[in-house]
């Protein structure tokens, strides 16, 4: 199916680019034009599903175009970027037919939000996209969590082995179940076992089962883990905790696809997918001694690592607020609020426990919290200590260095480097923006590249 043509007028050349650059990631292609007439002649001989154009454009302005459009083709739909404050602009562009008026600088979401709602009005099928893909419950906008999300679609058809890494709460489990979930054997069973919370001496017979009589105290047959998942799902949590005779036996089970119960010989067929996780550094045991080299590398056949929460604070905020409407919910509460400079403070702390200590923290803030909403003052001590040292260090100017270096370069990756968005969304001029730039050592080399636009 050929790709849908979507038109990009815009006479800034940086912005037109990302522009087109964000369309053709969602599977559209783009025609571009720096001016309204050239778009009129392009569209003469080819005709694109939908037209995005800015509304400032030198020569025929956008609502003009949008006019012309309306009255050659009324069926295209036309989107129009008016500059923050010109609402009147807006207005006009609505009452002359435009589908829907964009503020610039231009938010990503709602533009293929946008987009993506006017073609299927339409009829039109439409590229699937990356925000689409299933969650599995997994939250966070994170680009970490993106990763995560098209890996997990990625593999999980696979029958490969899984290692997942990463510290503890990261959610290793939730991702297994995912690659479940997502699988062609989700209708089998996913079972999880935790090699470290099991007596050594019984992890072998819980996983590979008994036949009666195999020791002291085998009073039946018992099946094991392996053959209850069949060809389900086997999740061996904490697996460098395994004992090192157990190993040696994966090892073989895995190679062979076989393996027999404990005192038994018949041979039983292992069907199941393995996906182990640890968070400690495994191949570091391996140098240890204290993990069997082999049995790593069957293992780790496909390596998924999970960051840790404060790598990805993205995803801070939505887990916060997914968390509190669950929480409250099974407390029977009505749903809570939070101020923002709590949700800063929040997104702020260095989340040791990572995503399974959030959650604890605002299941304790419902429960605690009277007046409906949760202030910062009702946050734990210690993450309202590490906020104001992290602002202010002893003595020295850093911080607020720090912190002022972070709002500039988060309005600079916002706007994809425009420097005139970004200033216009920090609050200050172009000029006091570049100065800043220059204090801040951001730009020198980069200059060329991040300079070239248009005031
Ligand atoms: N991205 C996420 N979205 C929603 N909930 C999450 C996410 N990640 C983790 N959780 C939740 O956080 C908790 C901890 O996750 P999980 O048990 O999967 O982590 P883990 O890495 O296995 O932790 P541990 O090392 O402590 O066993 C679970 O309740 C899980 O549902
Ligand atoms: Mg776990």
């Amino acid at each position: 199916m050929p790709s849908q043509k979507i038109l990009i007028v815009e006479d800034e050349k940086n912005l037109r680019s990302v522009l087109a650059a964000i369309l053709e990631a969602e599977g559209f292609s783009t025609i571009q034009t720096e001016r309204a007439e050239e778009a009129l002649a392009v569209m003469a001989r080819d005709i694109p599903v939908l037209v995005l154009t800015d509304q400032r454009l030198p020569g025929m302005s956008g609502t003009e175009l949008l006019r012309h459009i309306k009255e050659r083709w009324p069926e295209i739909p036309v989107l129009i970027a008016t500059a923050y404050g010109e609402i009147e602009q807006a207005v006009q562009a609505i009452k002359a037919g435009a589908e829907h008026y964009l503020t610039k600088p231009v938010d990503e979401g709602e533009l293929v939000a946008v987009i993506r709602q006017a073609l299927s009005r339409r009829g039109y099928t439409i590229p699937p996209h990356r925000q689409d893909l299933p969650r599995h419950g997994i939250i966070g906008e994170s680009l970490g969590t993106f990763e995560m999300l098209e890996m997990i679609d990625l593999i999980a058809p696979a029958a490969s082995s899984v290692l997942i890494t990463g510290e503890s709460g990261t959610g290793k489990e939730l991702v297994a179940r995912a690659l479940h979930i997502a699988s062609p054997r989700a209708q089998a069973p996913f079972i999880a076992f935790n090699c470290g919370a099991i007596p050594l001496d019984l992890v072998e017979s819980e996983i590979f089962g008994y036949e009666k009589g195999a020791f002291t105290g085998a009073l039946r047959t018992q099946a094991g883990k392996l053959e209850m998942v069949g060809a389900g799902t086997l999740f061996l949590d904490e697996v460098g905790d395994m004992p090192l005779p157990m190993q040696v036996k994966l090892l073989r089970a895995l190679q062979e696809r076989e393996y027999t119960r404990l005192g038994g010989h018949q041979p039983l067929r292992l069907a199941a997918r393995i996906i182990a996780a640890t968070h400690v550094d495994l191949a570091k045991a391996v140098e240890e001694g204290s993990f069997r080299e082999d049995l790593y590398y069957r293992l780790n056949v496909i390596p998924l690592h999970i960051p840790p929460l404060r790598e990805r604070r993205e995803d801070i905020a939505p887990l916060v607020r997914h968390f509190l409407r669950r929480v409250c919910a099974a407390v029977g509460r009505p749903e809570m609020d939070i101020e923002a400079p709590a949700l800063a403070t929040i997104s702020a702390y260095s989340w040791p426990g990572n995503i399974r200590q959030l959650e604890n923290i605002v299941e304790r803030l419902v429960v605690l919290n009277r007046s409906g909403t949760i202030l910062t003052t009702d946050l734990p001590n210690e993450m309202r200590i590490a906020e104001t040292e992290r602002a202010l260090p002893a003595g020295g100017t850093y911080g607020l260095h720090a912190v002022e270096r972070e709002a500039v370069v988060s309005a600079l990756n916002k706007t994809h480097f425009n420097q005139s968005q970004a200033a216009i969304l920090l609050g200050i001029s172009r000029k006091q923006l570049r100065t800043r730039m220059k204090n801040l050592g951001l730009i020198g080399d980069h200059e060329d590249l991040l300079g070239g636009e248009k005031e």
